[in-house]
């Protein structure tokens, strides 16, 4: 399978691509800007100590989602519906996960509060303007881009995943427990993205008031 992520610049994007490439995973690494995700793919390609990664490409957001299987959004909640109408036709019925966490800090106020969306949650914002055909997944938002990049070390942190699709759900948990340390949780449906994005600047909080960078979330029980 081929995981298409959008905005795969940024730290998160970069992130997720770093873990999934080291996994062995075909990760196309999108940005509006192709010497960007040039740019992006060599970080990559330094930090697994390989110049010939032949399983990770730079590509822009729109051929990246034309050539994904798996379409991963990762850009902040401000670029989210511009990016989302720059990719919208070549998403068609693909699984199309969202990692977007609606942060106060994108609309100039705290990075520690959560701003509420008409829709609810930005995965269901993704999935009312995707349209039905698209399979729509809540997935790795509450994962810390320093965790994922902090590469010799296990990521200590569940990934909770919401999705109306249960079929499309599988092949997202799959991939994100290619990840060490990382144990997928399905959460049910879509609409209990409105209550796993919230976590995210719970998180944020109290990375800043411990000092730290990689607080993340385990479920217990299961
Ligand atoms: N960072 C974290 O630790 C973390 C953790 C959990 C969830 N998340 C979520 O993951 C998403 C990405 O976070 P991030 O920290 O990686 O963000 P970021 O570094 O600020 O941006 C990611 C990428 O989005 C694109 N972008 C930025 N502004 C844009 C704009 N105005 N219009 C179009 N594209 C734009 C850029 O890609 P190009 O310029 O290459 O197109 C950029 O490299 C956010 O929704 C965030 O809430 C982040």
């Amino acid at each position: 399978m081929k995981i298409a992520i959008i905005g795969g610049t940024g730290d998160q994007g970069l992130g997720l691509a770093l873990r999934f490439a080291k996994s062995g995973e075909q990760v196309l690494v999108g940005s509006r800007d192709l010497k960007k995700a040039d740019n992006a793919v060599n970080i990559i390609k330094n930090m697994l100590n390989d110049d010939d990664l032949p399983n990770v490409t730079a590509m822009t957001n729109e051929e990246a989602t034309k050539n994904g299987d798996i379409i991963i959004l990762t850009v902040p909640l401000q670029a989210q519906m511009i990016t989302l109408k720059s990719i919208k036709d070549h998403v068609g019925g693909k699984i199309f996960v969202d990692a977007t966490a609606p942060l106060e800090g994108c609309i100039g106020g705290k990075p520690t509060r959560f701003v509420d969306l008409w829709e609810g949650s930005a995965s269901e914002r993704s999935a009312a303007f995707l349209g039905e055909e698209a399979r729509v997944v809540s997935a790795f938002c509450n994962i810390s881009a320093a965790s994922l990049t902090n590469i010799d070390e296990d990521v200590q942190c569940d990934c909770l995943v919401s999705g109306d699709d249960s079929d499309a759900k599988i092949p997202v948990m799959e991939l994100a427990e290619t990840i060490p340390g990382v144990r997928a949780i399905d959460c049910g449906p879509l609409e209990n993205a409105r209550i796993v994005e919230k976590i995210t600047p719970l998180l944020i909080n109290l990375n800043i008031r411990n000092r730290i960078k990689l607080a993340g979330i385990r479920i217990t029980g299961l």
